[in-house]
């Protein structure tokens, strides 16, 4: 296949660095964001190390000047954005009753309004080179919801219905928009869960266990090449069974 210019937002993060070595493996070439210089360049480093360059770029997705920045520095040294991951992702949980406003924005903002500020500097590019894949990285969350996660639920909903709206727009210019919703996955982001919470949410999940980042880059990985150029608004879901809904 031919080597594609890729953009994972959050590549830094556990799952963003499994999408970047897989698509690093099947020959594109990769960027993504990073917001704290010292922890992007040691990142960096030890992707080197493994084999990988991967370019980086600064920016907080949440902020549309910050996130067009991004892409123009990458475009700068890379080349036009064939292939977008929407992956950069917070969690601020808490029962709604609770809530704070900083809640919700802060999760809003980077988890959804991202999809706008990286996927609108790279559109119209895709549009007149007729190709592009454009993935949302959103959750069996918002499949299903999820206790104390009102504002994340909300975001992880709307990413796939980012997703679905753009599919129709975009498909007669070769582009591609999918949705993997992942499920409990052992990165730090569900870490952070108390353990005894954990455990009861493992104790759900068919497969025994939770998964692991590379089966999530798999899943990214099968929507890329030109052999998938038909699937487009799909939500996959890689969850180990735990939410088996339509
Ligand atoms: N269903 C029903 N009741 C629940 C519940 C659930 N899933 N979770 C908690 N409760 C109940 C508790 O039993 C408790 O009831 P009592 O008051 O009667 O004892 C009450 O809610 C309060 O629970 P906590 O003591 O846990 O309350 P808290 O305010 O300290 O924390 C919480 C609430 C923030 C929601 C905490 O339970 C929590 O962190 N839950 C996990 C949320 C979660 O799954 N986050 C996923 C993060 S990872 C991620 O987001 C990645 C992804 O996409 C999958
Ligand atoms: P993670 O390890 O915490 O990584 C998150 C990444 O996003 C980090 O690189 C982080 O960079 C970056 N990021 C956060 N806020 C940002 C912002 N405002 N601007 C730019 N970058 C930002 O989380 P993860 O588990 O890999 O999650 C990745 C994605 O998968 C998220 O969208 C998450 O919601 C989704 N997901 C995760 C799970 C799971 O179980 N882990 C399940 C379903 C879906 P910094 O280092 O700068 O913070």
């Amino acid at each position: 296949m031919q080597s594609r210019v890729a953009l994972v937002t959050g590549g830094t993060g556990g799952i963003g660095t499994s999408i970047v070595q897989r698509l690093a493996q099947m020959g594109h070439r990769v960027a993504t964001n990073y917001r704290d210089e010292a922890k992007g360049r040691a990142w960096q480093a030890q992707m080197k190390g493994l084999g990988i360059d991967v370019a980086l770029a600064q920016g907080d997705v949440s902020s549309p000047e910050q996130a067009e920045a991004l892409v123009r520095n990458v475009e700068s040294q890379l080349g036009p954005v064939d292939i977008l991951v929407n992956n950069a992702g917070i969690t601020r949980d808490s029962t709604f009753h609770r809530m704070t406003p900083q809640q919700w924005t802060d999760v809003i903002g980077t988890n959804l309004n991202s999809c706008f500020n990286v996927t609108r500097p790279v559109i119209e590019g895709m549009r007149e080179r007729k190709w592009g894949r454009i993935v949302q990285i959103s959750s069996i969350n918002g499949q299903k919801g999820q206790y104390g996660q009102a504002n994340y639920a909300a975001a992880k909903a709307g990413m796939h219905g980012f997703t679905i709206s753009l599919a129709q727009e975009n498909a007669k210019f070769g582009i591609t928009v999918n949705t993997v919703s992942p499920g409990y996955i052992a990165t730090d982001m569900v870490m952070a869960v108390p353990e005894d919470v954990r455990n009861k949410i493992v104790a759900q999940i068919p497969t025994g266990r939770l998964g692991n980042p590379e089966e999530i880059a798999y899943a990214v990985g099968f929507f890329i090449p030109d052999e998938a150029g038909w699937i487009t608004g799909a939500n996959l879901s890689a969850n180990g069974g735990q939410y088996m809904g339509w």
